[in-house]
């Protein structure tokens, strides 16, 4: 069977940034707070104006140069924060890559999203229903968070990362094997924005109105980090076992950088010491759906990930839904 291989990888963040310093000169918190409990020092921020499209076509632009040109029969957007609730975001990032009419689509994972791409990815190339797939993962989750919310407001940045999936066998290094994906809409309250949906709009006469509030983004901190570290430590055992790996034998681990110490206590659960973690959350906060490729990206771009490394993908985010996934990491100029 045909395998979704990483051809290229690039990634973007918005210039404008917000230190600690920043939100502790507005609100009721500090940089020692943030810091210790989140492992964040500054993050990247949309400007007025700019959306998710805006990201996740210069990283889509920097993921084809880095597969060395050339285009793509099918886009998948993953993201929580699409422009529009219509239309659908892709096939106006595929029109502005030049990409043509190409398949393009929206996928609502959260912050799993770039997982449950890579495996839509696999699907279309697999099936021979597409030779190339650029796959996006990129939010906005900043115009979501109540700026005024403390609990909420520090923890996300802004940012997009892309890879370029080509058709190659599954024994080729950037080769994906197939995720395993879960969710548990049980805990759907958990992390959730009450208005903007369905749900909301056929509630009581037209003319009323949702509460100001519930158009943000509210979560359960201390439940959701429990889940968190739950779900990506089973799904990380379970990846490496289909890959006939053992952990022991992982050279990376790329977990979504929600926080710093789910990320320790997944490492902790899993074995990894500080030398086999991959990590930007320092400078770029929880990104969401661009959490992961932003990862491999930087850290194939410093040198902490290198071309031979078996590398243990994971994520969790609302839904619930989480996954992971292995791969080793090929040979490719980050773009
Ligand atoms: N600065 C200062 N104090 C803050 C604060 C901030 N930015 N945010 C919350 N607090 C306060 C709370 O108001 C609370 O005060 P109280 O005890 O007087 O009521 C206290 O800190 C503890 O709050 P709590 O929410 O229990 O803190 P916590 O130790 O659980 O840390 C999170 C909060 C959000 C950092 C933590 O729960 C977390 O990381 N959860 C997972 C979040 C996540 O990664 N979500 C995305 C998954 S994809």
């Amino acid at each position: 069977m045909r395998s979704a291989v990483i051809a290229g990888i690039g990634s973007y963040l918005p210039p404008t940034l917000v230190t600690n310093d920043d939100l502790a000169a507005r609100l009721d918190t500090s940089d020692e707070w943030i810091r210790t409990r989140t492992g964040m020092a500054v993050r990247h921020v949309v400007d007025p104006g700019d959306a998710t499209s805006d990201l996740a076509v210069e990283a889509g632009r920097r993921a084809l140069a880095s597969a060395g040109g050339g285009g793509a029969d099918a886009l998948i957007l993953a993201t929580t924060t699409p422009d529009h609730q219509v239309p659908p975001t892709a096939p106006e990032i595929a029109t502005r890559l030049g990409l043509g009419t190409l398949a393009a689509f929206d996928l609502s994972a959260a912050c799993a999203g770039f997982l449950y791409g890579l495996t839509c990815a696999s699907g279309l190339i697999a099936t021979g229903a597409a030779e190339r797939v650029l796959l996006i993962g990129a939010d906005a989750f900043t115009t979501m968070v109540d700026p005024d919310d403390r609990g909420t407001v520090v923890l996300f940045g802004d940012a997009a990362g892309a890879v370029l999936l080509r058709a190659g066998a599954a024994d080729e290094p950037g080769a994906v094997a197939m995720p395993v994906l879960g969710s548990d809409g049980s805990l759907a309250d958990l992390i959730k924005v009450p208005a903007g949906g369905s749900r909301s709009r056929s509630s009581g006469p037209p003319s009323k109105q949702p509460d100001p509030g519930d158009v943000y983004f509210t979560m359960n901190g201390r439940e959701t980090f429990r889940h968190a570290v739950r779900r990506m430590s089973e799904a990380s055992r379970e990846a490496v076992t289909r890959a006939g790996w053992d952990l022991t034998g992982v050279d990376r681990l790329a977990a979504h950088q929600a926080n710093s110490r789910i990320l320790a206590a997944v490492a902790d659960e899993l074995g990894f010491e500080p030398e086999r973690q991959l990590s930007n959350i320092a400078e770029v906060g929880n990104t969401a759906a661009a959490s992961l490729p932003t990862l491999l990206a930087h850290s194939a771009a410093d040198g902490s990930l290198r071309a031979g490394h078996r590398v243990l993908l994971t994520a969790f985010g609302g839904g619930l839904s989480w996954g992971a996934a292995t791969l080793t990491w090929p040979d490719v100029t980050v773009g």
